[in-house]
């Protein structure tokens, strides 16, 4: 039976900008407790003076697995983990282009960003037999966009994550599901070449982005005590753009 929001302890990784800002907004509006970790902390110190005390700023960088380990030793046991830190690295550049200190700092963000924080996490969740984890990977992962290596593996490695932790464990009350979406514009996108944006919106089918209200609602539903019976799986928004 689901007691409502308001009992949740939310956690949201990048959440100063783009859908982690989205998604903080629309639980703190349903007066759950939402922690945002992101290292921006002028951008978090606005959120919490828009969104008021059911909105908590953490700084944390991801990428670091000690940071992380202790960040979540110290908050109370998350009944929800959203995350949504990522970065594109460098674009528009075909795969023998590319730096392999860029690609490295792409994982490290995107890849070992959501592994440190599912490592934190999970033992909690299964402990307390509850708990919904959600990823949010990319259509990048699924399809490869072609001149975005680092983005697109890295998704990749995202999604084959999400695979073998919601079979791990199954069973016990939580679910670890992804979401990839097709784009939505945030500043995320906006830091892309326009010729890179342009590649990635002709392929969707239905010839517009996505919007935060349908990402939130998806991820609304993703993350509910409705949603038990999917786990290992990732959840589409792509507008059409998937085939499988
Ligand atoms: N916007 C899109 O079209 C789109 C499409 C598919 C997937 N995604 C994915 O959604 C997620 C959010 O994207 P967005 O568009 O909101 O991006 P964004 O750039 O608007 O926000 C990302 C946030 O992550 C934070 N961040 C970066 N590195 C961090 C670190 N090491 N530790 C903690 N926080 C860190 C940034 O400070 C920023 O606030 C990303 O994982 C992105 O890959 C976005």
């Amino acid at each position: 039976m689901h007691q409502g929001w308001k009992t949740q302890n939310i956690v949201v990784t990048g959440a100063a900008s783009g859908l982690g800002r989205a998604l903080c907004a629309r639980f703190a509006d349903l007066e759950a407790s939402v922690r945002g970790i992101d290292i921006n902390k002028s951008q978090l110190d606005e959120m919490r003076a828009a969104l008021g005390e059911n909105f908590l700023p953490v700084i944390c960088d991801v990428a670091n697995w000690e940071e992380v380990a202790d960040v979540f030793a110290r908050l109370p046991p998350a009944d929800v983990l959203v995350n949504s830190a990522g970065i594109t690295g460098q674009t528009n550049l075909k795969s023998d282009e590319t730096d392999p200190r860029d690609v490295e700092r792409v994982f490290r963000i995107n890849f070992f960003g959501s592994y440190h924080t599912s490592k934190a996490v999970l033992p909690q969740m299964v402990k307390r037999r509850y708990g919904r984890l959600l990823h949010i990977a990319s259509i990048a992962g699924k399809e490869g966009n072609a001149g975005m290596l680092a983005y697109s593996a890295s998704k990749a490695a995202v999604i084959g994550m999400t695979k073998v932790q919601g079979k791990e464990v199954a069973g016990t009350g939580v679910t670890v599901n992804a979401l990839a979406p097709a784009v939505i514009r945030t500043p995320m996108v906006a830091g892309l070449p326009e010729q890179q944006v342009k590649y990635m919106t002709d392929k969707i089918p239905m010839g517009r982005c996505g919007t935060l209200d349908e990402l939130v609602a998806m991820v609304e539903f993703i993350v509910s005590p409705a949603c038990g019976f999917t786990t290992g799986f990732t959840f589409d928004l792509s507008g059409g753009r998937a085939t499988y």
